[in-house]
């Protein structure tokens, strides 16, 4: 027997039990006459005690030998701490040693295994065993595994089945690269590592599987961001016989559920806003509602004097900053700098204050009167004490760089409390996006996606006005699921390929097994997945997915502990009939 207890289990009531524990070496204290050790195990950390007079000697003299990470077994006896620690739950006993085993030995580990570690980042992930061994990290696996599980009870709850599909697939166009798997037994011919199991949710359905969930691995070769890894995990869920609002409900109740039970937060119905509202209030798709400042736009009140800058700009954007009066001409000055960044890229800033005494001081006094000003701080919704900042231009790149600099100040502002959690949908996205590489139309979401009934009339004439059916979850910021009702007959599905650039021929090749299967009764159906990793993030109050993933990808794509990817010999390249061209 390994342990008659864990590390983190013993108490002032198990004393004078003898007890046996295992674990790894935290530290080691040596008085000279007495050696404490801290063991520990998953669960917390032991206090062990040695003395000369109390130890045997050869006992003693191992425990003095001990190095940090060592991995240890003893049995003692459950003691009273003489000098008690209330910062940990076993810090009032300690166990007095009388037999000691040294299970395996340890090097000295590259970093310290303590919350606070010295261990950069690429050091952690190379050693990421040793990094697993620290609170944070274990906490955030087990913190996961936690939402999982709920998700797993839920919807297996509700009647979800859960169905494992195949990972070596043929490409699903969910816009992004695949990863791309050669076959040795169909020489020449490659498999695709799923980008999401879409078309085989869409034909379980068919399949009359009626409510399917899957917590599934998903690859998709794309650049690499804090919230996005190679590989990645969705919550991929799927039913027949639905409209948009009964996946709303379903998937609001799910999330709703893993709010209360994992944070004990209760939320009231998710509050819904189009994806035009979301763009031209927010300027983006995925705002963060857990404060406010709100776009509000100022051509009409700002485009009647002989400002230049405002009057040559398609779009005059202004929002307000709360108690942003206090900022000093030092710290508006830095704002300044950092939209003019490049990753930001805008040209300037302008600036009214809001004084408490209902008077107005802006950076372009010349140009606005007080009652200019008190309209611009009227459609932005500034009070007293706020401070309107204003930045124009051209429409889309003003909306993209005011929200950049909503999120700045709400940063410095200290709004994105992680402990709040302000989830909505965002419906009626455009079905179709104007891609300017290739300057053809890609399907916003996928090509599965159904356009709303009353727009398609539109495809014809406006296709970039043709809305969807299609919605995405976003919480704090960030979005974390994404689905839609999908075609589910053939002549629809067609049709879409046609407008996509498709000819009849390459939608035959290479979805003529979805196409056929529509051609055998498929039920209407709809759908939605699930960032697991983002959702998990965020509830932990996190961005960086990285940290809840046990075995991550670097940001260039690397596994710097097993270094992958890695060349493969001339032996199986042979096999499979590839030859390199570098
Ligand atoms: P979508 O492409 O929107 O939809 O993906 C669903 C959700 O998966 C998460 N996600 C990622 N997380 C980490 N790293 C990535 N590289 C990454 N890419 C996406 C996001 C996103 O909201 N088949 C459709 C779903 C459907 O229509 O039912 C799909 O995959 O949180």
């Amino acid at each position: 027997m390994y342990r008659s207890h864990n590390n983190g289990e013993l108490r002032l009531e198990h004393i004078n039990q003898e007890v046996t524990l295992s674990g790894w070496v935290q530290k080691t204290r040596d008085k000279g006459f007495m050696v404490w050790v801290d063991i520990r195990d998953r669960y917390g950390i032991t206090q062990l005690i040695f003395d000369e007079e109390r130890t045997e000697k050869a006992v003693f003299e191992k425990a003095k030998s001990l190095g940090r990470e060592f991995v240890i077994q003893v049995t003692g006896k459950v003691i009273e701490r003489q000098s008690k620690n209330k910062n940990i739950p076993t810090g009032e006993i300690e166990i007095l040693v009388s037999k000691l085993d040294i299970l395996n030995k340890s090097e000295v580990p590259p970093f310290t295994i303590e919350d606070e570690t010295d261990g950069g980042e690429e050091l952690r992930m190379k050693y990421r065993y040793l990094d697993i061994r620290r609170n944070p990290v274990r906490e955030n696996l087990i913190f996961r595994h936690k939402v999982s599980m709920e998700v797993r009870n839920y919807l297996s709850k509700e009647g979800f089945i859960d169905v494992e599909t195949p990972y070596l697939i043929k490409s699903t166009p969910e816009g992004a690269r695949d990863f791309v798997v050669p076959s040795r037994m169909n020489q020449g011919q490659f498999y695709a590592l799923p980008q999401s199991p879409q078309t085989f949710k869409q034909l379980l359905m068919v399949g009359g599987m009626d409510k399917y969930f899957q917590i599934v691995k998903c690859f998709r070769d794309e650049d690499l961001r804090a919230d996005r890894q190679p590989e990645f995990t969705q919550i991929d869920c799927e039913m027949a016989f639905v409209e948009q609002e009964d996946i709303l409900n379903t998937f609001e109740g799910l999330t709703k559920h893993l709010l209360k039970e994992i944070k004990g937060i209760d939320v009231e119905k998710f509050p819904r806003m189009t994806y035009d509202y979301a763009i031209k209030t927010y300027g983006n798709d995925k705002p963060d509602i857990r404060f406010d400042m709100k776009f509000g736009e100022l051509n009409e009140v700002a485009q009647h004097k002989d400002f230049n800058v405002f009057n040559s700009a398609e779009l005059v954007l202004g929002i307000a900053v709360p108690n942003g009066n206090k900022f000093t001409r030092k710290e508006i000055d830095k704002l300044i700098d950092w939209i003019r960044r490049p990753q930001v890229g805008a040209k300037g800033m302008v600036y009214a204050r809001c004084n408490e005494d209902g008077s107005y001081k802006s950076s372009v006094d010349k140009f606005y009167d007080q009652d200019d000003l008190a309209k611009w701080a009227e459609v932005t919704n500034a009070k007293k004490g706020d401070l309107v900042v204003v930045l124009s231009g051209d429409a889309n790149k003003t909306r993209i760089q005011m929200s950049a600099l909503r999120m700045e100040l709400a940063e410095i502002l200290g709004l994105r409390n992680p402990e709040k959690f302000a989830p909505l949908w965002v419906v009626d996205f455009p079905l179709l996006e104007w891609d300017e590489d290739t300057e053809r139309f890609h399907a916003m979401h996928h090509p599965f996606t159904s356009p709303k009934p009353e727009d398609i009339e539109l495809l014809k004439t406006e296709p970039a006005k043709v809305r969807a059916n299609a919605y995405d979850m976003v919480l704090n910021g960030n979005e974390i699921g994404g689905g839609s009702i999908r075609i589910h007959d053939k002549a629809t599905q067609e049709m879409m390929f046609d407008y996509l650039g498709f000819t009849k021929e390459e939608a035959q090749e290479q979805f003529g097994f979805l196409m056929n299967a529509f051609t055998y009764g498929a039920p209407p159906h709809g759908g939605l997945a699930f960032g697991l990793d983002r959702l998990v993030a965020i509830l932990g109050g996190q961005e960086t997915i990285r940290d809840f993933i046990a075995f991550p990808k670097n940001n260039s794509g690397r596994d710097v502990m097993i270094d992958a990817p890695s060349k493969i010999d001339n032996t199986q390249l042979k096999e499979l009939s590839l030859k390199l061209d570098l």
